[in-house]
């Protein structure tokens, strides 16, 4: 007997009020609204409201919510403090995923009802870009810089991080990238998150879980892989010769392919206008290069596998994000920036179901593949006795 589904494709484990891909069409909607509606009028704010609270809020509602988010900013002084002792070369997924879990040792909290969760919510949301940039200025020797509560989320954190105010151009892209991060039903960090939230464990133990699942480079750390795979390939003209070689090794180009989308990320075909828009303003060559990335790897797979392949949200974002001046590394922590609202409202959904089918601690059935010495079991021999 072997393995019948690997990697849980296409299985149904749970329901879910929060997101739906379309797979074939292409398309992606948090709690009913097409995501390109909401790159369009909304913000990553009132996404992420949204998210959590299953509508769109009024203005007041809007209101009171932002500025929750604006107190919550800070983080304790005492983990700024902490931060300074780790290795300036450290690697800011494995401190934000440190210090997320942390935070539940610098505040006595509630975490066992559904109110004292959307505080929780509340708290991860605004402190998770506080830690980063709070990293990116310790690492450097730079001083730390406090929120500007007259910033939005998107701008703060820019801020933080630089130093510079952006401008509203600057902030409406770095904004919209935030919310076509935000969710996208059971990725592999979302469903991380919902794992250990079905155990009971509470809410920042469950992001930081999820922060770890999305450092790998199957899944947030592809960002960070493209805008190195950039760096590394250097001009357009050897984009071809550099993505045939690797992939005719049967090496993965990062950026492309996704267990869900038949067709083009919806996500990437809004960021592929972005970094495009940033390429006119900057001049550099990231953007052409990215499109050459995309080209040869669908003409190349289509060569070699007779498959189709198509960009994913990580393709477009990297050359983004270097355009923005954003170091390379913190492409992925950018995506926990956003991404923590949908964990956030997943694990509440999972940890506060009230209609039936409720959710249940997860615990699939592994096939067994390892030693078997007969049905007594294998002879066990004391230590003295093994060779
Ligand atoms: C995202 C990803 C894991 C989805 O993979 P998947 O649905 O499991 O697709 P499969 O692993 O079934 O791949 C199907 C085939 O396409 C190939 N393929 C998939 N993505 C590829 C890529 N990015 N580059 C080259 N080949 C790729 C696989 O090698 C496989 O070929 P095979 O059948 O000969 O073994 C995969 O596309 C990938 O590794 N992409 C690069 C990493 C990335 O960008 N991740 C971010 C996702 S948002």
């Amino acid at each position: 007997m072997e393995t019948k589904n690997i990697g849980l494709r296409g299985i149904e484990v749970a329901d879910t009020k929060i997101s739906n891909i379309d797979g074939e069409k292409g398309k992606l909607i948090y709690r009913g609204f097409d995501i390109l509606d909401l790159t369009k009028n909304s913000t990553f704010e009132e996404t992420a409201y949204l998210l959590l609270y299953d509508q769109l809020p009024n203005k007041q509602e809007l209101d009171e919510f932002n500025a929750k988010l604006v107190d919550a900013r800070y983080i304790p002084k005492q983990m700024q403090k902490n931060m300074g002792n780790w290795r300036k070369d450290a690697d800011p997924m494995d401190m934000l995923q440190a210090f997320v879990s942390a935070l539940a040792g610098y505040y006595d909290e509630e975490f066992s009802n559904k109110d004292a969760s959307y505080e929780k919510a509340i708290n991860l949301i605004a402190k998770v870009p506080t830690i980063i940039a709070s990293w990116q200025r310790i690492r450097n020797g730079l001083d730390i810089i406090d929120p500007d509560s007259s910033l939005s989320h998107a701008a703060n954190f820019l801020y933080m991080m630089s130093g510079e105010k952006p401008d509203p151009e600057v902030e409406k892209i770095f904004d919209v990238c935030l919310i076509l991060h935000a969710d996208h039903t059971f990725n592999a960090s979302t469903f991380t998150a919902r794992q250990v939230a079905s155990t009971r464990a509470h809410m920042y133990s469950a992001a930081s879980a999820a922060i770890g699942a999305l450092s790998g480079e199957l899944h947030g750390g592809a960002n960070t892989e493209v805008m190195k795979m950039l760096l590394e390939i250097g001009e357009i003209n050897k984009v071809e010769g550099w993505i045939k070689e690797r992939m005719k090794a049967g090496d993965r180009i990062m950026g492309m392919g996704h267990a869900v989308y038949r067709t083009y990320d919806p996500r990437a075909q809004v960021l592929k206008e972005l970094s495009g828009k940033l390429a006119e303003k900057t001049k550099e060559p990231w953007f052409a290069m990215t499109e050459k990335v995309e080209t040869t790897t669908i003409s190349e797979m289509k060569s070699q596998k007779e498959r189709d392949i198509y960009p994913n949200v990580d393709l477009y974002s990297a050359s983004i994000y270097y355009m923005l001046k954003i170091p390379v590394d913190l492409n992925t922590p950018i995506f926990a920036i956003s991404r923590v609202a949908g964990w956030a409202a997943h694990i509440i959904e999972e940890k506060f179901a009230e209609a039936a089918p409720k959710p249940a601690l997860y615990r699939p059935k592994a096939v067994y593949v390892g030693k078997y010495c007969g049905p007594e079991g294998c002879e066990y021999k004391t230590l003295d006795l093994r060779k």
